[in-house]
């Protein structure tokens, strides 16, 4: 376990050396390289493949025209809002969603839209979603959908009104895909009793991997984790695996199947493009960049952002959570640096905004940084290197959701100093926020027990270092 304090209290000079002893004293089996630990932990070695198409978890719901492949997001910005989504394959059918906050009493109902597309020669089914608006915060709220046809019924719980001090978990999951791996992952994240929604980076089903980008595979992920997904909003980050850009074929708008299926409230937050946008959830303002559109200087991302960070109120939300598919900082020998640019462009402006923690995937295995930043050079000074830095995020790659391409193994050696700890598991995380100050943060590994965290953090927010006093307000 790793402990952060304010920065006199655990001393500025040898910021690294307090969680590494920690950390090795309890993890019995990791070895020590630079500043950082490489846990050697013995995985499966198993290839991962894919789960096969008649597989209980693809199972297609009975009766005619029935809702499948259901899936909610936050609605709008302060999460008081719903995105209902799911797919009808034998005829459009009805896009009403009906709910309330009683089982037997749906009175409320709300009109969504359907729509279509044709990927090769692939055609979807009628993909409908609905926002269901003004919802009572902190509520248990039951809905159905298929009306007409055959009809199922879920239920979620709005989050608590945004604010300073009420407590709310996060998972964390990346990469996912649908091998057997992966529902080990979606399982054991399903075990914990405490998260309440997903904060998702990226790398959905993997169904570009099949020939012709089989988007059958895109209708089996969407059946496949409807476990989760129809009950607990899944805060959506796109990867590459979602660009299915495919000019050899024909297919040359990027994004569409991910673009028809994924509906994201992006312009609650001011934003132009799904691809980034932010909410407020509870005590949290996250917000969602992409890897895969232009962020350079003038671009709609860059222009957006730049205006978004001094938006951030974090007397109203003290944790300042950025999502990303490409991680900025990783040290495995996969996907190496393909995060540069982009930490080129940004990561001032995060550290400068006191960013709390920045969540990565596309790396097929686990890390965790310290507190460090690269923000000094300027071409000619030659100052290149990570330093310890307070004012900076951690940066936590979660790329190990157990999609087909299997585990990233290799990592560059020696372990750079500005990495903490580094395992290629597969797992998924926790981010518990207790209240303003704390939140503790848990890596799972699949192979453990959901009471093991297998890397685990205090994290001390980054404007309040105390409970009375916001640094970050001027
Ligand atoms: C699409 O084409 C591939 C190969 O060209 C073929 O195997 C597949 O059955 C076709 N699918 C449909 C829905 O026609
Ligand atoms: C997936 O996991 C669920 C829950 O553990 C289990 O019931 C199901 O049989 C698994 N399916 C496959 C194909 O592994
Ligand atoms: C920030 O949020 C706090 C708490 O909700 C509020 O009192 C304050 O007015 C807000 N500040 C600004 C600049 O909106
Ligand atoms: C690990 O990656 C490095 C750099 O790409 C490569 O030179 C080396 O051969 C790889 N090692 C293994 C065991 O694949
Ligand atoms: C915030 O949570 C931490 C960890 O649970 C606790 O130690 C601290 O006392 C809490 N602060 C307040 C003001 O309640
Ligand atoms: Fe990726």
């Amino acid at each position: 376990m790793a402990a952060e304090g304010s920065g006199d209290r655990m001393g500025r000079r040898i910021p690294f050396t307090v969680p590494l002893i920690l950390a090795a004293a309890l993890v019995g089996f990791v070895s020590r390289c630079e500043g950082g630990v490489t846990s050697s932990f013995v995985r499966k070695t198993e290839k991962t493949i894919d789960m096969p198409i008649d597989s209980d978890v693809f199972r297609v719901p009975p009766g005619y025209n029935a809702p499948q492949q259901v899936h909610i997001t936050q609605g709008n910005h302060d999460g008081s809002a719903m995105i209902i989504s799911w797919v009808t394959m034998d005829e459009p059918g009805s896009s009403k969603v009906l709910y309330g906050t009683e089982k037997h009493k749906l009175d409320s109902s709300a009109e969504g839209r359907y729509t279509r597309y044709k990927f090769y020669n692939y055609t979807s089914g009628y993909i409908h979603h609905c926002n269901i608006r003004k919802l009572k915060h902190d509520t248990t709220y039951y809905y159905a959908i298929g009306i007409g046809h055959t009809v199922r019924m879920f239920w979620f719980t709005t989050p608590p009104r945004v604010g300073p001090d009420v407590p709310y978990t996060f998972g964390l999951i990346g990469d996912l895909g649908q091998s057997f791996d992966s529902n080990v992952t979606l399982t054991h994240y399903e075990s914990n009793p405490k998260a309440q929604a997903v904060l998702f980076v990226g790398d959905l089903s993997y169904a570009d991997n099949y020939p012709n980008h089989d988007n059958v595979r895109w209708d089996t992920w969407g059946r496949f984790v409807e476990r989760s997904t129809a009950y607990q909003p899944w805060i959506w980050t796109t990867g590459n695996h979602e660009l299915d850009f495919a000019p050899e074929i024909g297919e040359t708008e990027p994004f569409k199947p991910f673009r028809h299926r994924y509906h994201v409230p992006y312009k609650a937050s001011g934003s132009t493009s799904p691809f980034w946008y932010s909410i407020k959830r509870g005590p949290a303002y996250i917000i969602v960049l992409a890897s895969y559109q232009a962020y350079g200087k003038y671009t709609p991302q860059y222009k957006w952002l730049e205006e978004e960070l001094p938006k951030v109120n974090r007397s109203e939300t003290p944790w300042l959570i950025v999502l990303v598919h490409s991680p900025w900082y990783n040290s495995y020998n996969y996907h190496y640096m393909e995060g540069e640019t982009m930490r080129v462009m940004f990561e001032s402006w995060l550290v400068k905004n006191k960013v709390d923690v920045v969540f990565a995937g596309h790396v097929h295995a686990y890390e965790r940084s310290h507190r460090i930043s690269n923000i000094a050079y300027n071409i000619v000074n030659g100052e290149c290197q990570p330093v310890p830095d307070e004012s900076a995020p951690v940066y936590i790659t979660i790329g190990d959701g157990g999609n087909l391409e299997g585990l990233a193994t290799n990592m560059t050696e020696p372990q750079p100093s500005y990495s903490a700890f580094r395992e290629a598991s597969f797992g998924h995380a926790i981010f518990d926020i207790k209240n303003r100050t704390h939140a503790y943060y848990e890596w799972h590994r699949n192979q453990d027990g959901n009471a093991v965290a297998a890397d685990s953090m205090w994290f001390q927010n980054r404007c309040w270092k105390s409970a009375d006093k916001n640094e970050c307000s001027v």
